[in-house]
């Protein structure tokens, strides 16, 4: 929310314009530049004057997605990411940071805070996702190269480079652990398809810092802590 917006209901435009002017509203500590500068009050501690600007109330939280649901608002055969929140949780506007497929299970984080997560989603955010894949053939000892260097789609779409780990490889069914900061529709299948294998079960368990919690059911969420809220802000700091 522009910082304008934000103040909006307790001061007036010129005492805000005075306010910058004297470099008395300060965003974690620095002042702002312009009235019209984006901040969240959810992340960052905003003041004017030495007083608490007034606090946005964005929800953030993280699903454990079970396979066999949808990442949209609303789907005519298949139940949505969003019917595994309580309904007193499904607040309007919630979206999710990235779509996982129906069949993939993981990792989802939903907020309704718009900017954070056009910016998160951003390909220049480069936020780094990794998956637990495993695939119905072998996987090479030189696949960690190739995808180190860029796979190739069959379309010739070149991959930026992802980190490939093989935990076990037989001619029949392999693991692998991939980190990439790519999120194309389909990316991590169409990447191994194009080294001659199908995906069979894909799970995404790290969104940038955020780990899927080892206790955390198919289909429960937890809202993020406030130190959470915090690692949010230094990924987009890191980005600009
Ligand atoms: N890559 C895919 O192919 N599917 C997902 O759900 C996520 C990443």
């Amino acid at each position: 929310m522009r910082i304008d917006q934000l103040l909006a209901s307790q001061y007036s435009r010129k005492e805000m314009k005075q306010a910058l002017a004297k470099g008395q509203i300060l965003v974690d500590g620095q002042a702002a530049r312009k009235l019209s500068q984006n901040v969240d009050t959810d992340l960052q501690v905003v003041t004017i004057q030495g007083q608490p600007a007034p606090a946005s109330n964005h929800h953030y939280w993280l699903l454990h997605k079970p396979r066999g649901v949808v990442t949209a608002n609303r789907d005519a055969q298949h139940a949505t990411v969003f019917d595994s929140l309580a309904s007193y949780d499904r607040t309007p506007d919630l979206y999710a940071l990235g779509r996982l497929d129906r069949d993939t299970s993981g990792l989802l984080l939903l907020t309704d805070n718009g900017p954070l997560g056009y910016q998160l989603l951003h390909p220049d955010a480069h936020v780094r996702k990794t998956y637990q894949v495993v695939v119905n053939g072998p996987l090479h000892a030189d696949l960690p190269v190739l995808f180190a260097t860029g796979s190739i789609f069959e379309d010739g779409y070149q991959c930026r480079p992802a980190q490939l780990t093989i935990l076990a490889s037989s001619a029949k069914q392999s693991r692998a652990l991939i980190e990439l900061s790519e999120g194309k529709f389909h990316q991590v299948k169409k990447m191994f398809l194009a080294v001659g294998v199908k995906v069979i079960s894909l799970s995404r368990t790290q969104f940038g810092p955020f780990q899927l919690d080892q206790s955390l059911p198919y289909g429960a969420y937890r809202g993020l802590s406030s130190q959470e809220k915090q690692i949010l802000v230094h990924i987009l700091e890191e980005s600009r």
